[in-house]
């Protein structure tokens, strides 16, 4: 997101780790429920736009440790919306996870009724920044992508176990709209520029399962389709209670902004062209352009 950003806006990336990928980007490595940080960076950055995508986003690990969960999901992203000016923008990253119900795809008037704590805390995390009222942006999503190297991705580990050509298992009763992480900054960035606010879907136009996702992938990369194995939720050993059906409708980002959101093979084909560029070269040369 630092990296779409950077061309428009003058960016302060913060996280507890040292950030990657984008040279343009003023970095802060901060713990951010340290008390008194919020408005410490509030009061020397003053920012016009916060996107806030911290979380606990480890699902087991919510379950195991749910103060935690509660306290950098739910606390921080109300007392971040509160630090901050009213003028300023806030963005909240939130999740498909906040589903749990029959679906398919969600949309923002549907009720939402999370499974699992780490769901339930990043729903609660929404509603401390609704409250804030005025000038924010809820943005519920899934999303894959080339990460920092720090963590494995989800899609990672995927193309991983194709070049080797090993088994893998994919759930064929799991379903969701995934979008490529690329395609989600661009529109992301055209959704804030449009002045969309309030609670917005942002994923993928396809519903697929999570089996049919390796399927796409593998079939992109010309990889054998063989090693994809499909699998059930309900043989799987997690701690976390998973929903079998998250996909969003993005109807609404579509009317907000008159741009459409990508199919699954399209956002995977981008995905495996991007593989050798840098951060910043993903973006398409417009989304880079001052305003
Ligand atoms: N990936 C998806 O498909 C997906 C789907 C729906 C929503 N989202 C949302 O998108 C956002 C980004 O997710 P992601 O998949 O990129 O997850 P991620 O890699 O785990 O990114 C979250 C980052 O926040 C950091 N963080 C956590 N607590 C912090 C604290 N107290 N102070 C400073 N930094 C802290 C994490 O550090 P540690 O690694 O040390 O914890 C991590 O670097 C999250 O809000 C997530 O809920 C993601």
């Amino acid at each position: 997101m630092s990296a779409a950003l950077s061309g428009r806006y003058q960016v302060v990336g913060v996280d507890r780790h040292p950030a990657w990928g984008n040279p343009q980007m003023e970095q802060r490595i901060e713990e951010l429920t340290r008390p008194g940080v919020l408005e410490e960076m509030v009061s020397q950055v003053r920012p016009e736009l916060v996107v806030h995508c911290a979380a606990l986003t480890d699902l087991d690990r919510c379950e195991r440790q749910p103060e935690e969960a509660r306290e950098v999901n739910a606390l921080l992203p109300g007392r971040l919306a509160r630090a901050l000016p009213r003028e300023s923008l806030m963005v909240q990253i939130s999740t498909d996870a906040v589903f749990g119900g029959e679906g398919p795809f969600f949309r923002e008037a549907d009720a939402p009724s999370p499974r699992s704590i780490y769901g339930r805390t990043k729903l609660d995390g929404e509603r401390e920044v609704a409250e804030r009222g005025g000038r924010f942006l809820i943005v519920r999503t899934n999303f894959y992508g080339w990460g920092s190297g720090r963590k494995k991705t989800f899609a990672e580990w995927l193309v991983r176990v194709l070049e080797r050509g090993e088994p893998a298992t994919l759930f064929d009763d799991l379903f969701f709209t995934p979008i490529y992480v690329v395609d989600f900054c661009e529109r992301l960035l055209r959704l804030i520029e449009e002045g969309g606010l309030g609670l917005v879907h942002l994923a993928g136009r396809d519903r697929v399962s999570k089996h049919e996702f390796g399927r796409y992938l593998a079939q992109a990369g010309g990889w054998p389709l063989d090693p994809i194995r499909p699998g059930s939720l309900s043989e799987a050993a997690w701690t976390a209670p998973r929903s079998s059906e998250l996909s969003l409708d993005s109807t609404r980002f579509e009317q907000l902004t008159g741009q459409a959101v990508p199919g699954c093979s399209e956002g995977i084909a981008r995905f495996l062209e991007d593989r050798a560029r840098t951060v910043s070269h993903r973006f398409h040369p417009a989304v880079g352009a001052t305003r």
